[in-house]
């Protein structure tokens, strides 16, 4: 285990993601994308997340980084990944957990195995919704963006944060 936040039974322990948790980490990012708050309308949200994502491509996008799962009461409630080069390709918490503070213990460790890593950035494209909780860990907006998925458009801000080596 990477990380035990606090004490009781709301604390939340992040550890390295198996295979045995694809499935739930597929639900996670469907359940955030689809059923929780969000800036985007029901057909962005839809082209974004058609349905639980599964299949080999899938499979190799999730085997090609780290991803760190958040553990409360037994349950994956969140995930954030570090791919090459300090990109951030996921960041994804179930609704009934979003706004609880499951985000910046991830983030934290995202930001720690980057630096063991000896990686001096990190990156990533953030949702609308994804943009302030980002900034409130230090990132700065490189880039408006205005990505085509399907028949729709969605904003995303590109954002990147430096980082000092873990000595
Ligand atoms: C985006 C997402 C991952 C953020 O997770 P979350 O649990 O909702 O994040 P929070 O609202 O707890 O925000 C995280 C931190 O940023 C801070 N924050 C968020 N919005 C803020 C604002 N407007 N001003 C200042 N701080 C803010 C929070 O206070 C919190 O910091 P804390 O731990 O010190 O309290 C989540 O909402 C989600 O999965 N959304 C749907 C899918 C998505 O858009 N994923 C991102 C893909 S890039």
């Amino acid at each position: 285990m990477l990380k035990d936040c606090s004490q009781g039974a709301d604390s939340i322990d992040i550890r390295k993601a198996t295979v045995g948790d694809y499935d739930a980490i597929s639900d996670v990012m469907f359940d955030a994308v689809r059923n929780g708050r969000s800036e985007y309308t029901e057909e962005q949200r839809r082209a974004w997340v058609s349905q639980p994502r599964n299949g080999t491509s899938w499979t190799e996008r999730l085997e090609s980084q780290t991803i760190l799962v958040a553990i409360r009461a037994g349950q994956i409630v969140g995930f954030m990944s570090l791919a090459a080069n300090g990109y951030i390709d996921f960041a994804f918490i179930r609704p009934s957990a979003q706004g609880t503070g499951v985000f910046r213990p991830l983030y934290e460790a995202i930001e720690k195995l980057a630096q063991r890593n000896e990686e001096t950035r990190l990156w990533v494209h953030a949702s609308l919704m994804a943009q302030p909780a980002f900034d409130a860990m230090g990132f700065t907006i490189t880039k408006k963006e205005t990505v085509e998925i399907g028949d729709q458009t969605l904003d995303r801000f590109e954002m990147e944060k430096l980082i000092s080596i873990d000595c």
